[in-house]
């Protein structure tokens, strides 16, 4: 019999050792949206635009994007992404885009695309996963030089790993950032391809202008409105946002000497007033020094600022499109004879503002046998993948549309010939994953999904009555037309009059009452995309 004998906790601990989180999402590439060559090909495409557009709406620039993407080989790109924004200093550039978890964007709560700071640097990682090739990167702040870099990443560090590096002074007036790599990918121009990514783009973007070359050509998205949306503001994190663990590191970190101006300083509405109360109601001397406080003290504070009544987190902090720019955007890329638009008011999820707005294209052009298209915005970005997990989703199929004209059967995805778009914006979005693809159904952003949906369905229904109105009029008014004539001549027999004048006299009557009924909303609204 053989003995079976087992390690020790000294042989295992010498097992044990720290993961660099570039070699620990190497390894969870799906984590990060690189789970399958198409979907891998269109999350480089989004992380590297969603950086654009980032920082040409920071820098106050109205943002033009090219984006190339050409075949190399089997199931080998070459994608390219240029844009005008406000480039990246000399220095900066290895770290920013050189380093996993290191951006300008997860420290503040602030409304933008990019949060983790992994989409950059992740989509360079993918790359020489699977091509074993640098990332060049070209940047310039337009001070008429430019930054060559080529770029891989050591997994093992975290660190970027510098091929090479020059500075040209080439008087170029460009400033912007132009990213080129090589990576495996699978090129679609279906429902989940970057075309239809890049149309979703322009559509929740209209200020933004960008050019497309594609393995089968190239498409242009001119831009719809010629400024941006508001800068949104950062805020403070709102106490009832903060889970305890968070408030332990706040108070690790805190520049303030006290609990209570650590309180008023570091959190969003809480006044000095408000500081002294949870302090008394917690038992904490507001004196003492944050780092000093006891684990148990911390959580007697931490159940005290819960406890508290606090005015809501301020909600200036958002930018959402607006009705009129979300219809501007729909209507630029569809052709549709009806649009409408509804932007809630900011509400408040753990904490954390947020808003819903949503759009509907409807009629014209669209297909009326299929379900309707989807679009789902999170602060204006499209979200392609996991469609059936995500919050947006839910709630489009929790609505019943039977009532605002559109065909459903049970709880599902309505059919008929409309587009709806719905925009979630937040300082902090929930996504259920690091690629960022599906919004959580936190029970009050379902809540306040819904009566947007509700409010745009009830303008569809008014759109659709109307025309279905009008329909029925111009049956009658054909019917008319069709025995008019013989009417006029009996008429005219009758009274011994020519028939003429009185078949004009009738017609004028007719086309007075059916002309009225005419619908002036749908009217105006008639779509002219181009
Ligand atoms: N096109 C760009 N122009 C200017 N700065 C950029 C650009 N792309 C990335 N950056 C900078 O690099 C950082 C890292 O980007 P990324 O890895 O995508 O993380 P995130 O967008 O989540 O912050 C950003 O926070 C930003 O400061
Ligand atoms: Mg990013």
């Amino acid at each position: 019999m053989v003995e079976e004998i087992g390690k020790t906790a000294e042989e295992m601990g010498k097992e044990q050792r720290q993961i660099a989180v570039s070699e620990f999402f190497e390894k969870n590439r799906h984590l990060l949206g690189y789970d399958n060559p198409t979907k891998a090909l269109l999350t480089v495409v989004k992380e590297l635009v969603d950086n654009s557009l980032d920082a040409a709406e920071e820098a106050r620039i109205l943002p033009r994007i090219w984006v190339e993407v050409k075949p190399n080989g089997p199931d080998r790109f070459r994608v390219m992404i240029k844009d005008n924004g406000p480039g990246l200093v000399d220095k900066q550039i290895p770290l920013a885009l050189g380093k996993l978890l290191y951006g300008s964007k997860f420290f503040r709560l602030r409304q933008s695309r990019g949060q983790q700071g992994i989409g950059g640097s992740g989509a360079i990682l993918y790359s020489q996963l699977t091509t074993g090739k640098p990332t060049t990167l070209i940047s310039s702040t337009g001070n008429k030089k430019t930054s060559h870099y080529e770029m891989m990443i050591d997994v093992k560090k975290n660190e970027p790993e510098i091929i090479s590096h020059q500075i040209l002074e080439d008087g170029r007036e460009w400033h912007g950032l132009k990213v080129e790599m090589e990576i495996e990918g699978r090129y679609i121009e279906s429902r989940q391809g970057i075309p239809e990514y890049i149309k979703q783009v322009a559509i929740g973007n209209p200020f933004a202008e960008i050019v497309f070359e594609g393995p089968n050509g190239k498409m242009e998205f001119p831009r719809a409105v010629n400024e941006l949306p508001p800068i949104p503001k950062e805020i403070m994190p709102h106490p009832h946002g903060v889970e305890l663990g968070i408030l332990r590191r706040m108070m690790k970190s805190t520049k303030s000497r006290t609990i209570a101006s650590f309180m008023t300083n570091d959190f969003s509405r809480i006044g000095s007033g408000t500081a002294n109360e949870i302090c008394k109601l917690a038992g904490i001397d507001p004196k003492i020094s944050p780092g000093r406080l006891e684990v148990e003290d911390t959580e007697k504070l931490f159940k005290a600022m819960q406890k508290v009544k606090l005015v809501r987190p301020p909600t200036d902090c958002l930018s959402p499109l607006g009705e009129e720019m979300m219809v501007k955007g729909l209507k630029k890329e569809l052709y549709a004879e009806f649009f409408a638009a509804v932007t809630r008011p900011p509400e408040v999820y753990r904490g954390n503002p947020f808003q819903i707005e949503c759009a509907i294209a409807f009629g014209g052009q669209l297909p009326a046998d299929q379900p309707i298209k989807v679009v789902r915005l999170s602060n204006r970005v499209p979200l392609i993948y996991q469609e059936g997990d995500c919050a947006i989703t839910k709630a489009i199929s929790g609505t019943d549309w039977k009532r605002y004209g559109l065909q459903q059967s049970g709880r599902s995805i309505p059919v008929g010939p409309a587009v709806i778009m719905v925009h979630i914006v937040s300082v902090w979005v929930p996504f259920l994953s690091e690629s960022k693809q599906a919004v959580a159904a936190y029970p009050d952003i379902m809540k306040e999904i819904k009566l947007s949906l509700q409010e745009l369905g009830r303008n569809l229904q008014h759109h659709v009555a109307g025309k279905r109105k009008m329909e029925m009029q111009q049956r009658r008014k054909e019917i008319f037309d069709r025995y008019l004539p013989e009417v006029a001549n009996a008429v005219g027999k009758l009274t011994n009059k020519p028939a003429e004048p009185i078949l004009n006299k009738l017609r004028s009557i007719i086309k007075k009452n059916t002309e009225v009924i005419v619908d002036d909303r749908s009217k105006e609204e008639v779509g002219n995309a181009g």
